[in-house]
């Protein structure tokens, strides 16, 4: 397969304390490195990567695996996507190793297919002159038309049809693009008579659109359903266009619409995102977290905004972002303002933005106790302890409350929720001590010398080691044979299994000097369960024939392993 060609040719090229120094800073520790961990928030470094291995693995929250899983859980990556990433970094052309599985192959079709779509409805614009003028009234010049490429689709119902048919595309993929749907007699184009917005991924790849009407017919907006290249929940418009600018500036900026985006960048407030109609995710915030911790949230003034912008707040909070809150006045969102108002003004605004503190005791429609309550609750769900201890002394700064009292409270808060969830406080990353018993050791001597596989199985049957995982890895490196690394044994892994492996590279739990001597004891240790078990069985029975032969077997079995 070229994936795994082109893994060895990235593994014989890049270094795993180099790929993730670029992210977090490592310090060495004997043989290893170790940094602190950002997969979860701690203080004491527990994240170790071992150069020898190329694998990482953190002690406190139990992630680990290779460059490529990092990659992938860092940058939020699927496995090719960060392949690519990786491949980028080491200077590999890529050309020469285009993958080949079939979902990659209609995913070149698909990017085609947008691709090709985009010019003909940047075309329509073009000669639209309806389209044109609706944007130039909507203040966008020439310049932000052609830098978001904006198009127009026809009033007819199928341009776009027989456009892709015309080309050659068949019809189940070009039903998957959602930008042609099937009626009962014929396909159709799903976008007529709108202004299309594209949507970019961050390669700069058009994913999806979106498409406005010019008039107040409903729906206003019409979105690309989600396909295998474009989810909803998880993309930003403008992220392309933006991250430059946000990582500039040091922090992003976003808004609700598409006409914001646009009309921020316009006017030089290039860091500027929105998502598609849906409110802010996780997936979203993951997004903006590869290019800074600092986000500015902007929302409409009305009921709704306001109660947008608590929702998100929160789960910004949560996810260690640091949020800033600009609550337009009514009626109002960035266009209109800065339409209305001008950039500068705008800009103010965004200067003066609130802290999460300012937000709450603002918007809260409680007294005053009520709102400390309230801002209580939201500083409570920090996840970042200096976010937490920052907010703690705004609050009191703010209101006067002494600080003891808020944490007080924050104590109160967290013994109320505890007693509702019903179990006892847990420490913030629980990781399972691990119990070295004979499986997990003979494991750990499996990963660390695979060359006695072989040798271990040959005595000890798959069958008879007891933990699922154990049995799954063992498996596993027995089918990959001796000469591989690591990397080949990942991919196969779930993530408990992986996180065993990583665990049991960097802590083998024995002195890997006397490995042999303890393979053949915990061989044995496993072999004589089963005749344990089977001499019960016969105790039980009374067979005295069945007994001897059963002990002659064991004697057998226990000098076979030395
Ligand atoms: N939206 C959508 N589908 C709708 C309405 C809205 O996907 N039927 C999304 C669009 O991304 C839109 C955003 O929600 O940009 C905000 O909607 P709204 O405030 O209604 O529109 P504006 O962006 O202000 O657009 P305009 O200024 O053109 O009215
Ligand atoms: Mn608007």
């Amino acid at each position: 397969m070229k994936a795994e060609r082109l893994l060895e040719e990235i593994r014989a090229r890049l270094d795993i304390v180099d790929v993730i120094s670029d992210y977090l800073e490592l310090r060495r520790s004997g043989q290893n490195y170790k940094g602190l961990c950002p997969f979860h928030s701690e203080k004491t470094p527990s994240f170790m990567v071992s150069p020898d291995k190329q694998i990482y693995h953190c002690f406190g929250c139990g992630t680990g695996g290779n460059m490529v899983s990092f990659t992938m859980r860092y940058e939020n990556l699927n496995f090719h996507e960060a392949l690519e990433m990786l491949a980028k970094k080491a200077g590999i052309d890529l050309k020469a190793y285009r993958f080949e599985s079939s979902n990659d192959d209609i995913k070149d079709k698909l990017l085609d297919i947008h691709k090709k779509v985009l010019d003909v409805f940047r075309e329509n614009l073009r000669k639209t002159k309806g389209a044109s003028l609706y944007l130039i009234e909507r203040g966008l010049t020439e310049e932000t038309i052609n830098a978001f490429s904006l198009g127009y689709s026809l009033k007819e119902w199928n341009q776009i049809t027989n456009y892709l048919k015309g080309r050659g595309f068949q019809n189940p993929v070009v039903l998957q693009s959602g930008i042609v749907s099937a009626g009962t007699k014929s396909n159709y184009d799903v976008f007529r008579d709108r202004i299309i917005f594209p949507i970019f991924n961050l390669q700069n790849d058009v994913v999806g659109f979106g498409g406005r009407v010019m008039d107040n017919s409903e729906p206003k907006y019409l979105n690309s359903p989600d396909t295998i290249l474009f989810k909803k929940g998880e993309t930003l418009y403008g992220l392309s266009h933006a991250k430059e600018g946000i990582r500039k500036e040091g922090h992003a900026v976003v808004v609700e619409g598409y006409f914001d985006v646009l009309t921020c960048h316009q006017n030089g407030i290039n860091n500027t995102v929105a998502p598609l109609g849906t409110a802010l995710t996780s997936s979203h915030l993951q997004k903006i977290k590869r290019f800074t911790n600092k986000v500015f949230l902007v929302f409409d003034g009305d009921y709704a905004g306001r109660s947008a912008a608590r929702r998100s707040l929160g789960m910004l909070i949560e996810q260690g972002l640091s949020p800033k809150i600009l609550v337009l006045p009514e009626k109002e969102d960035p266009d209109s303002f800065i339409r209305n108002k001008g950039a500068t003004a705008f800009k103010g605004l965004l200067a003066g933005s609130g802290s999460p503190v300012d937000f709450v005791l603002n918007t809260s429609e409680k007294d005053r106790t009520g709102a400390v309550h309230e801002a209580v609750e939201f500083i409570s769900r920090a996840s970042d302890l200096l976010m937490k201890e920052e907010l703690i002394l705004e609050l009191s700064e703010k209101t006067g409350f002494r600080e003891s009292v808020i944490r007080e409270e924050l104590k109160r808060l967290s013994r109320k929720i505890r007693e509702k969830a019903g179990r006892p406080a847990a420490p913030a990353v629980p990781v399972q001590p691990l119990i070295y018993d004979e499986e997990i050791l003979l494991l750990s001597a499996s990963i660390a010398f695979p060359e006695r596989v072989p040798y271990i199985l040959k005595i000890v049957g798959l069958h008879e080691f007891r933990s699922p995982a154990v049995r799954r890895i063992m498996e596993e490196l027995s089918a990959i044979g001796t000469g591989e690394t690591m990397d080949s044994l990942m991919p196969h892994l779930d993530r408990e299994e992986e996180m065993l492996v990583t665990r049991l590279t960097l802590h083998p739990g024995f002195d890997l000097e006397i490995a042999d001597k303890n393979i053949d004891d915990c061989i044995r240790k496993v072999s004589s369960r089963k005749f344990d078990e089977r001499r019960r069985e016969l105790e039980m029975s009374g067979d005295p024939e069945l007994l001897n032969a059963l002990l002659l077997e064991k004697r057998k079995m226990l000098k076979e392993a030395r």
